[in-house]
């Protein structure tokens, strides 16, 4: 490693290929996430930031210290934040949202013989900075403005592996730009403009921001907290990440914690093969689990 100067910041060395693969090998099976050799750059890139931070100059220190006893303390969280990918977007692939408003939550309100309040269930299981569970409060909130009596209620659980996206999701401030796919009717009813008019943020409603839970949660464990079973389930651009076999068992797992009849959204790019799991096709990346 060459030595820096007095007055240039230290220079790293590069990550090794013998390091990489062992991160590599790490990640796969903690998070699930693929990492063939063409994303050494990519982590490369990424764990820079951290070595900074941490004033360490050399990847086989970090390497090193990460799986230390105090490394998987002290550091594996900031790893695996910085680590993953959280591209999000409001109404991201908005027909699917489309199709929950003019079809499933029509079925899924007015089937049943509940009387009275009917209370859905929603995990958004990959939510990222918050921008699809709020996505979902929004359009369920629309949608039981249009019921006659109040007769909906909803709860939506946003997880993540990340804490550094769950503590933006926790705090529900987006800046002007990120909320451009937000329909102007619902920016009004649903959005708080900052009082700072220069900074040009806005914050969710408080009405929306406490129907929506927030936590940590990896999509590899065994088993889940969750108690209760889902009406909705939205499992996106997650599983492009994934390993085929991983991929399978994650979604049989996701089938057990959602409801007969309810419904499961996933990625453009997700296609699944419903042979193997309890779900029927209902159009472009959303299926229905069959009743038993
Ligand atoms: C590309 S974002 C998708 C966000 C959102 N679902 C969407 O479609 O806009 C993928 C998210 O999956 C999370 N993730 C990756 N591996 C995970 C795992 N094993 N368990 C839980 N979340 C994970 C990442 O932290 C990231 O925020």
């Amino acid at each position: 490693m060459k030595e820096s100067s007095a007055h240039s910041p230290p220079r790293l060395d590069t990550l090794s290929m013998r390091d990489f693969r062992k991160l590599g090998a790490f990640i796969n099976s903690e998070l699930g996430i693929k990492m063939p050799d063409a994303k050494r750059g990519m982590v490369e890139s990424r764990l820079r930031r951290r070595l900074t931070r941490l004033k360490m100059e050399s990847y086989s220190d970090y390497c090193t210290y990460l799986f230390s006893s105090e490394g998987m303390e002290n550091e594996l969280v900031e790893f695996i934040n910085v680590i993953t990918t959280n591209k999000t977007d409001f109404f991201r692939e908005s027909h699917q949202f489309t199709y929950l408003t003019q079809e499933a939550l029509p079925e899924l309100v007015g089937s049943g013989t509940i009387r009275g309040t009917k209370t859905l269930s929603i995990w958004s299981t990959a939510c990222s900075r918050g921008h699809e569970p709020y996505t979902l409060a929004m359009v369920l909130a629309e949608f039981a403005r249009t019921l006659e009596n109040p007769r909906l209620s909803f709860k939506i659980l946003g997880t993540d592996i990340s804490t550094r996206v769950l503590d933006i999701a926790q705090k529900a401030v987006y800046d002007h730009e990120e909320i451009e796919p937000v329909p102007m009717a619902l920016r009004k009813r649903y959005l708080l403009r900052s009082k700072d008019r220069e900074k040009k943020l806005v914050r969710i409603v408080p009405g929306l921001r406490s129907r929506v839970r927030l936590c940590r949660l990896n999509l590899m464990d065994n088993a889940y907290p969750m108690v209760d079973q889902m009406d909705i389930i939205f499992c996106r651009n997650v599983m492009i990440y994934f390993e085929r076999e991983t991929q399978e068992t994650l979604l049989l797992h996701l089938c057990r914690h959602l409801k007969p009849g309810g419904y499961l959204f996933v990625g453009h790019s997700e296609v699944l093969q419903c042979s193997k799991l309890p779900l029927v096709s209902r159009g472009a990346s959303i299926y229905r689990k069959l009743r038993d």
